[in-house]
């Protein structure tokens, strides 16, 4: 089974127009299915070309294959590791330290069961933020200057043309979303409707976007099963997947199935996150996933070998979050669902903050 592909193509070309086409019409309503049920859908949004990803995967390849030391200049420990490189060994999976979390992993039949890391990720990361900086916010870590290395004279041009291009998609996604899907008011992530000054929960004056790049070593890692990110979600609203030049990336469905995701050259992946399930009161969960060695994986590795490619898996997700000083609440109708007590009202930095902390990245 694949994730179905949405086309952002039509949804594009009839952006502001009134009445929406029939076609974009029921193209909102896949993308509400899709995270409603499965939690992720595959998109193809023309302006995110394989030729960007590429140069982007190019540049982040010779990054990782640098020498360790050398990458540490770039480590930012005392801002929670939330701009600049994070080392292999750091971030802690949140399976590894959370007995709900195990509990429920317990539960999945064995055939789907995640694998349960042993210790830290063995992945590097690099963060990088894109867009504006908030000007006026509580949370002036999770805002810090972007971290520059030496010797990459296109690197602020090639993270920022592909993190502006991710988020431009993951941005049409959330509009679509908003637009039909979840009948809630206007002003729910509707990008539209915040260009004309609206200033509540996606402001784009006060949102925070964040480049996330993973280099796992293949060379190094070659055994079927090695985890280079533990069964997790993600805290934030939106995640968006680049293409990677290594399969590996395993997701669950809200039914509970796994799924080896295949994602077609040219396209995207979308995750919910868990500020979107917070606001939706439990209605889109976040989705759970892991990043293993499979034996696609290493198929994979032997060919780069052979063709003498690199063996570093880079992977670039943009983590589309809500304002940091916007409350984290059930919007809508959902606030008046059963499971909406479940989630309180809370500041989505404080939110942040404690997720961070709960993985190890923000420690005291
Ligand atoms: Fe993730």
């Amino acid at each position: 089974m694949d994730l179905p592909v949405v086309e952002l193509e039509p949804y594009l070309e009839a952006r502001g127009s009134q009445p929406l086409p029939e076609n974009v019409r029921n193209s909102c309503l896949e993308v509400a299915k899709c995270l409603r049920e499965a939690g992720a859908l595959v998109l193809r949004d023309p302006r995110c070309t394989p030729e960007d990803n590429d140069r982007f995967l190019n540049m982040m390849e010779r990054y990782f294959g640098m020498a360790d030391e050398f990458k540490r200049q770039q480590e930012r420990r005392h801002l929670h590791y939330q701009v600049g490189v994070t080392p292999e060994g750091v971030e802690v999976p949140r399976c590894a330290l959370d007995k709900d979390l195990q509990a429920r992993m317990e539960k999945i039949p064995d055939s789907e069961k995640p694998r349960m890391p042993v210790g830290a990720d063995p992945k590097w990361r690099y963060m990088w933020r894109v867009g504006p900086r908030p000007a006026n916010t509580r949370f002036k870590e999770f805002n810090a200057d972007p971290v520059v290395p030496e010797g990459f004279p296109d690197w602020i041009e090639v993270m920022d043309g592909w993190g502006r291009k991710m988020i431009a998609a993951v941005e049409v996604k959330a509009s679509l979303f908003s637009f039909l899907s979840l009948t809630l008011s206007k002003t729910f992530v509707c990008i539209d409707c915040c260009r004309d000054g609206c200033d509540w929960i996606w402001p784009s004056s006060r949102r925070i976007h964040i480049l996330d790049v993973s280099g796992s070593d293949l060379s190094k890692f070659t055994e079927e099963g090695s985890v280079f990110a533990g069964y997790h979600y993600d805290l934030n609203f939106l995640t968006i997947h680049g293409r990677s030049r290594f399969p590996g990336l395993n997701i669950w469905l809200k039914q509970g199935q796994k799924l080896l995701v295949r994602v077609p050259p040219g396209c995207l992946l979308v995750q919910a996150g868990k500020e979107l399930e917070w606001l939706t009161g439990g209605e889109c969960s976040a989705g759970m996933h892991e990043v293993i060695v499979t034996k696609e994986t290493i198929a994979a590795a032997e060919a780069a070998k052979q063709a003498g490619r690199s063996l570093w898996r880079v992977s670039s997700t943009v983590f589309g979050h809500i304002a940091s000083d916007a409350i984290l609440q059930p919007l809508g109708h959902f606030a008046s669902a059963q499971a909406a007590k479940n989630y309180p009202a809370t500041l989505a930095g404080d939110y942040v903050e404690s997720e961070l902390a709960a993985i190890r990245l923000k420690t005291a």
